[in-house]
């Protein structure tokens, strides 16, 4: 039978988590689930700024749904979870563990609470939601898709940013690991490794290194919410039913330059 393209990209009616989704590129990520028909909750630890993003998509006609919760907190990620889980009726087709922080210091200053923090959301929180979301994917015939936010410091090391760049990469080799156990059980686990994009996570960096780091970028521009949704689309729809463990770069060709 030939290639159906409309049907194998469809995430109409999959039902979905994605962590961080009051701003930036989760939320971006979510609105394109959205737009094509998926259900999707969001979770972040900004309540009302959640609220009011879940209530505009609501009023769009979207199944939007909002869990306010911290992620750096192991029994609030169990509480998230089982929330979640009520909303979606009891099946996940999507996660998106995509909630992020980043600190800057020295590292001979990096405040060790900093450090924790930073590792406690970047990785834990990741690992944590994937280990829940398998025990739900792997009972279901349909499995499911995992989909994590990596960077570009996956692959090198940025400036002032120890704890973030080693949670990077560990969420890289996380997703290489998980996708050898799960490849063979229907369960889908690849990561987006997002370039520089304009959202509030770089907004403390200086209008010199901005423009320093936009001649670097071949397609000439920073990234944005909206160049995440084609490739979440992939990755969560059966046009990726063959792909596992890879680290695919959404980032204007900065890293192969
Ligand atoms: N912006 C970039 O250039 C860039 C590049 C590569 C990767 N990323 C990654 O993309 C993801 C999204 O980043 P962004 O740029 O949209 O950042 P952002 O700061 O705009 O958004 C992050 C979201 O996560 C939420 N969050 C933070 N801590 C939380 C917690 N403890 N519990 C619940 N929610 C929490 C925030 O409230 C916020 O809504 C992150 O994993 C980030 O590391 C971003």
């Amino acid at each position: 039978m030939a290639f159906d393209g409309k049907a194998m990209f469809s995430v109409e009616g999959k039902k979905c988590i994605v962590t961080g989704g009051a701003q930036g590129l989760s939320r971006g990520m979510a609105e394109g689930l959205l737009e094509n028909g998926a259900e999707v909750v969001l979770v972040d630890v900004q309540k009302e700024k959640l609220q009011q993003v879940v209530k505009d998509y609501c009023k769009m006609g979207y199944k939007a749904h909002g869990i306010a919760g911290n992620l750096a907190d192991r029994q609030d990620i169990d509480r998230i979870f089982d929330e979640a889980m009520k909303l979606l009726e009891g099946r996940l087709d999507v996660l998106i563990p995509a909630a992020g922080i980043q600190r800057r210091h020295l590292p001979e200053e990096f405040p060790i609470g900093e450090w924790d923090l930073v590792i406690k959301i970047n990785l834990d929180h990741v690992f944590i939601m994937i280990q829940k979301a398998l025990g739900v994917m792997l009972k279901q015939p349909t499995g499911g898709k995992i989909i994590n936010i990596a960077s570009m410091v996956s692959w090198f090391g940025g400036t002032t940013v120890p704890a973030y760049t080693a949670s990077k990469g560990a969420v890289t080799q996380l997703t290489k690991s998980l996708a050898v156990d799960c490849a063979g059980r229907g369960i889908n686990i690849n990561a987006l490794a997002p370039g520089y994009m304009d959202t509030e996570m770089c907004a403390n960096m200086s209008q010199e290194r901005k423009d320093e780091t936009t001649v670097r970028i071949p397609q000439g521009r920073w990234g944005t919410p909206e160049d995440m949704k084609g490739p979440v689309l992939f990755l969560a729809s059966s046009a990726s039913d063959y792909l596992n463990g890879a680290v695919i770069p959404v980032d204007g060709a900065y890293l192969v330059k």
